[in-house]
């Protein structure tokens, strides 16, 4: 039975129908697209492109992230139609199925899901370190950057910052971050990649830099976590399958709710051992969860049918590069754009990124300021060719409607 016939929409509408009629956070209302679902005969699969039965609005183009998308009609179905059982005790076939198919594609002995990617990272570093250790990262990394403090918070530990370009360092900077062991300095334990970066532009390692990182840290005693939330997109850029890669880590998490468009989830892969200890942590920061096999059914759909398009999205987000790289006061090398990550800076005479992203938003085009003239474009399986190109042009027009502006006068 499809997930959302007709005859389920009245009841959705009370569910979700907020004092405003809108859904928090945005210009999508979630009665408008059950509206239209009705108009055009509520068959989720019978609609096409934009249309779906609470799919997003197709008068916004929404690239403020990977992680703004809906699930499609047929994830939704799987979800709808998973077998589960209670995971806190181990029961919930989808789930067990998931946790599978992921170790094997990261060629670990184990992997346990997770509600997000930020429980995973924490979980690993709570697994390979101890309160008063010190972690090496990136200074750019998502770890460091977004959540929250959780290393110190969540593990008790210290982070040494590496600098780095577009998120990338070598074995030479972990080794001159390692503290000497002496009784007066914090003990370094583990070494964090992210792959691909998302504050370095959605940048892609090369193996053989993940190689020689991962090398030097392991002679000098460190574990090492790699970030993967967007890995599928890392190796779709360069071939490389996950396996590839982790092969390199002790612990490797990675994402199903950003590039591969599942609502929700997350997983941590590593050793037996390592993922019994990642077990218990995810009981103690509260992310154990019972009939989980509905989101898990998300996430191994997406698996097994959003890999391969994520070309699609490295190839748009290209393609907006090489726009936005023509405008006056843009600075991007469209070149250093390699995944579905688009990060530019503007000019001081272009404004703040803060206005130039209002002004895309009264043309339903939505960017992300990430610092005072850094701008965030994400490519995602919610924009389409059409999508883009509209992203575009609107891109010109208020550039252009900038560039024609008189100047101020001085007061
Ligand atoms: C590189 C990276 N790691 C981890 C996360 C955290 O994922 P979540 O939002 O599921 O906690 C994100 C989120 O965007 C990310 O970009």
């Amino acid at each position: 039975m499809p997930y959302c016939g007709p005859a389920d929409l009245p009841t959705l509408v009370l569910r979700v129908q907020p004092a405003s009629g809108n859904v928090v956070g945005g210009r999508y209302s979630a009665l408008a697209g059950i509206r239209r679902a009705k108009a055009g005969g509520g068959d989720p699969d019978k609609q096409e492109g934009d249309c779906r039965v609470h799919g997003p609005d197709p008068a916004v183009v929404d690239l403020r992230s990977d992680t703004v998308t809906r699930p499609t009609p047929a994830m939704r179905r799987a979800m709808a139609e998973a077998p589960v059982g209670d995971d806190v005790f181990g029961d919930d076939p989808t789930v067990n199925l998931l946790q599978e198919r992921v170790a094997a594609a990261l060629g670990k002995a184990a992997a346990l899901f997770v509600p997000s990617g930020t429980m995973a990272n924490e979980i690993a570093i709570r697994v390979h370190a101890q309160p008063g250790d010190e972690i090496i990262a990136q200074a750019d990394s998502h770890i460091y950057h977004y959540e929250t403090g959780g290393p110190a918070a969540l593990s008790g530990c210290s982070m040494r910052l590496l600098a780095g370009a577009r998120g990338m360092f070598d074995g030479d900077a972990v080794r001159a971050a390692v503290r000497a062991p002496d009784s007066h300095l914090a003990h370094s334990a583990l070494v964090l990649i992210e792959n691909t970066h998302n504050r370095g532009g959605g940048s892609v390692w090369p193996l053989a830099d993940v190689a020689e990182v991962c090398a030097t840290a392991r002679d000098l005693g460190l574990k090492l976590h790699l970030d993967g939330a967007r890995l599928w997109n890392a190796c779709i850029r360069t071939g490389h399958a996950p396996a590839d890669y982790a092969r390199h880590f002790d612990t490797v998490s990675v994402c199903f709710s950003k590039g591969l468009g599942a609502p929700i989830g997350s997983a941590l892969a590593g050793s037996v051992a390592a993922i019994q200890r990642a077990h218990r942590f995810r009981k103690m920061f509260g992310g154990g969860m019972r009939q989980a096999g509905i989101i898990a059914a998300g996430a191994l759909y997406a698996l097994e049918h959003h890999i391969p398009r994520l070309a699609e999205d490295h190839a748009r987000a290209e393609r907006l590069a090489t726009a936005l790289a023509e405008l006056p006061g843009v600075r991007l090398d469209p070149p250093t754009v390699e995944s579905n990550i688009v990060i530019f800076e503007l000019d001081p005479g272009a404004g703040t990124a803060r206005d130039f992203v209002a002004r895309l938003r009264e043309h339903a085009v939505w960017m992300l300021a990430i610092a005072p003239q850094r701008v965030r474009a994400v490519t995602h399986l919610d924009v389409s060719d059409a999508g883009l190109d509209r992203a575009i042009r609107t891109v010109r027009e208020v550039s252009a409607a900038r560039t024609a502006r008189p100047p101020t006068a001085s007061p």
